[in-house]
């Protein structure tokens, strides 16, 4: 994917997060932190809540943290298929590629739904298949075998059907092979 394509697919996927956002966010997984330490450096009003299965990704993501100068950001270790907090605890759920690698896919969904508030918004990205072919082919064939991606896949389709289902309003936007979503839950 171009540079351009990188910058659009985030666009899109952070598009639930106001700019002046001050409320509270969870976002799921974190990973190293790449993409959104750089977000929550913008937002010091922000109470944030990251959460990774991988101790060592998140590692990574507290160092850039802290070597960023951020403070509003909290890190647990934990399983996004059990989610350590309460029902409605959260203003918005931010999942930036991580549905594709969760291996209880549906767990996720339920999870991120439930601890989300009334009227919240869940939004991030991840791989769908029926997009691209050779993403579809390298995916199947390369990272699906390291373990890094785990099936089965949505289709811009059937993502558009779940979170349909699951929320009261849902968009979603595919740019080549991601599938970006906005959701907002009734209430
Ligand atoms: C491709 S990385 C994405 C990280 C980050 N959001 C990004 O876009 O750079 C996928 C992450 O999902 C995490 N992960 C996999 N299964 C998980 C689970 N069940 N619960 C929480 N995190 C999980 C992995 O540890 C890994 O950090």
């Amino acid at each position: 994917m171009d540079g351009e394509k990188n910058v659009r697919y985030l666009e899109k996927a952070l598009s639930g997060v106001p700019e002046d956002f001050s409320g509270k966010l969870l976002e799921v997984p974190v990973g190293t932190g790449v993409l959104t330490m750089p977000v929550y450096r913008d937002l010091p009003d922000a109470d944030i809540t990251c959460l990774d299965y991988s101790e060592d990704m998140m590692r990574k993501a507290k160092e850039r943290a802290g070597r960023m100068g951020i403070r509003n950001v909290s890190f647990l270790q934990g399983d996004v298929g059990a989610l350590p907090f309460a029902d409605e605890s959260f203003d918005v759920v931010l999942s930036l590629n991580g549905f594709h690698a969760f291996p209880d896919k549906e767990a996720a969904y339920q999870e991120t739904w439930r601890v989300l508030k009334k009227g919240g918004t869940f939004c991030g990205c991840f791989y769908i298949r029926g997009q691209c072919a050779r993403t579809d082919w390298i995916i199947r064939n390369m990272y699906q075998k390291l373990g890094y991606f785990t099936p089965p896949y949505e289709t811009a389709g059937s993502l558009k059907k779940r979170l349909g289902e699951l929320y009261a309003e849902a968009e979603v936007t595919a740019v080549e092979g991601i599938g970006c979503f906005r959701c907002r839950k009734a209430g």
